[in-house]
C-alpha cells in the first residue's frame, strides 16, 4: 500500500486542453545515441522506452532534429523527412502501449552540432560566434534560411501528429539553436532576429507560432505543445533571469500547454538579473502564474525529493537520470516500496535496466554525470 505522504504524486493532472495525465511524474527528455544511422529508431531504443513508460504519466522523448543540419548527436533519431514517420510512429505507439502520453522533443542543434553529422560540415547558428574556444565557427543563417528552419519546426510537428504522438516539446534549452537566437552571446544579428531583447525573442516565438499553426491545421484540440528553456547562461553577455522572465511573459500568452525549465538542480538559485534569491523554479512558476503550468526537473532521486519539489507548487516534475537508474521508480512508490528505490547506477545491471549500449557506455565512461560513476 502506498504511503499517504506520497499521494500528491499520484493525483491526476489535466492540461487546459482537457488531456489528463494519470500522475505528476514525467520522464525528462534524454538523448540515447542509439538510433540507426539512417535516422530510424532501433529495437534496443524501443525496449528502453517501453521499460520506462509504465509508471510515469508522460514521456518526453530524446530530441529529434527538424532539419538535416540540426542533428546534434550520433545515433539521434530523425524527424526531418516524411520517410521518418513510420519510425516516429513506432516510438509513439511503444510509449502509449505502456499507458503513458508520448511527447516528441523537436530541436535544431545550431552551433553545437558535430560537423561530421551534418551535410557538408555546414554548422549554422544565429551568428558566427563559437560556443567555446576550439569549437566550430558557425555560419550565420541567411534570413531565408531562418524562415525555412521556422517552417521545419512546423513540418516536424505535422509528422509528430501523423505518427500519433500526443504532443511536441519545443527544445528551446541547453544551448541549442532556439536558445542561440535568444542568447546575446550567440546572437549578434542586426536584422529582425537580433539586437534588442524583443528581437532576440522573435525566433523562439516564431517557432512557437509555426508549431501552433501546424497543430491547428493537422491535429484536434487535444494535441499538447510544451516549450523547454534554460533560465540562464554563465557567460557575459548571456541570458539572465531578467531575460528569461520576459520570455516567460511572452510564452505565457501563446496558449502553450506547459513550460519546462531545464535545470540540473531543481533548487538552483539565480546567478544574476533579479534581486530575488529564491530558487529559479519558484520565481519562474510565480511569473507564469495561472497562465501556463510549469514542469520542474533536476536531481530528483528519492520519493521525498519529489514531494518536496511538488510542494513549491509546480504541478509536474520530470525525472531524467533517476529513471535510467531505476525504471520502476514510480511503481515502487505506488506500492509502498519507496525504500527499495535505487539511486546510484549499478554497473552490473545494464540488461535488467534495459539501456542500449551507446547510452550505457556514455554513462559509465563519464565520471560525475550519474551517481554511482565516479
Ligand atoms: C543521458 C541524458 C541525455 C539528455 N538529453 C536531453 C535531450 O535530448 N533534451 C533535453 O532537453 N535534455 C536532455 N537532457 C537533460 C535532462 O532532460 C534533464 O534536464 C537533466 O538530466 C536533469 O534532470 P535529472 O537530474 O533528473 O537527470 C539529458 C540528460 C541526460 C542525463
Amino acid at each position: 500500500m502506498m504511503n499517504e505522504k506520497y499521494a500528491p504524486l499520484f493525483k491526476t493532472f489535466s492540461f487546459k486542453n482537457g488531456v489528463e495525465l494519470k500522475n505528476r511524474v514525467v520522464m525528462a527528455p534524454m538523448t540515447n545515441f542509439s538510433s540507426n544511422p539512417d535516422g530510424t529508431v532501433t529495437d534496443e531504443e524501443i525496449q528502453y522506452y517501453e521499460r520506462r513508460s509504465e509508471g510515469v504519466g508522460m514521456v518526453i522523448t530524446a530530441c529529434t532534429n527538424v532539419t538535416a543540419n540540426g542533428k546534434g548527436f550520433p545515433g539521434e533519431f530523425a524527424g526531418d523527412t516524411d520517410d521518418m514517420i513510420p519510425s516516429l510512429r513506432r516510438l509513439a505507439s511503444a510509449i502509449q502501449a505502456k499507458g503513458s502520453k508520448a511527447i516528441l522533443q523537436i530541436f535544431h542543434g545550431g552551433r553545437e552540432v558535430p560537423p561530421e553529422l551534418v551535410p557538408n560540415g555546414d554548422v549554422v547558428s544565429a551568428s558566427d560566434i563559437p560556443s567555446a574556444e576550439g569549437k566550430p565557427v558557425p555560419r550565420p543563417l541567411t534570413s531565408d534560411e531562418v524562415a525555412s528552419v521556422i517552417r521545419d519546426f512546423g513540418e516536424a510537428t505535422r509528422r509528430a501528429i501523423e505518427a500519433g504522438f500526443d504532443g511536441v516539446e519545443i527544445h528551446g534549452a541547453n544551448g541549442y539553436l532556439i536558445q542561440q537566437f535568444f542568447s546575446p552571446h550567440a546572437n549578434r544579428r542586426e536584422d529582425q532576429w537580433g539586437g534588442s531583447l524583443e528581437k532576440r525573442m522573435a525566433f523562439p516565438l516564431a517557432v512557437v507560432d509555426s508549431v501552433k499553426k501546424a497543430v491547428a491545421e493537422h491535429a484536434d484540440g487535444t494535441f499538447i505543445v510544451g516549450y523547454r528553456f534554460s533560465p540562464e547562461e554563465p557567460e557575459t553577455p548571456g541570458i539572465t533571469m531578467a531575460d528569461t522572465l520576459a520570455l516567460v511573459d511572452a510564452l505565457s500568452v501563446k496558449n502553450l500547454d506547459y513550460l519546462h525549465v531545464s535545470l540540473m538542480d531543481f533548487w538552483s538559485e539565480p546567478r544574476r538579473g533579479v534581486e530575488d534569491t529564491r530558487p529559479r523554479i519558484e520565481i519562474i512558476k510565480e511569473r507564469a502564474g495561472d497562465r501556463v503550468p510549469v514542469i520542474g526537473v533536476g536531481s530528483i532521486y528519492t520519493a521525498d525529493d519529489a514531494i518536496k519539489a511538488l510542494e513549491t507548487g509546480v504541478p509536474l516534475i520530470a525525472l531524467g537520470r533517476e529513471l535510467i537508474i531505476d525504471p520502476d521508480w514510480v511503481q515502487k512508490i505506488e506500492q509502498g516500496r519507496e525504500s527499495e528505490i535505487v539511486t546510484k547506477i549499478d554497473k552490473t545491471k545494464q540488461k535488467e535496466l534495459v539501456v542500449p549500449d551507446p547510452l550505457w557506455n556514455a554513462i559509465i565512461n563519464s565520471p560525475g554525470w550519474f551517481p554511482g560513476v565516479e
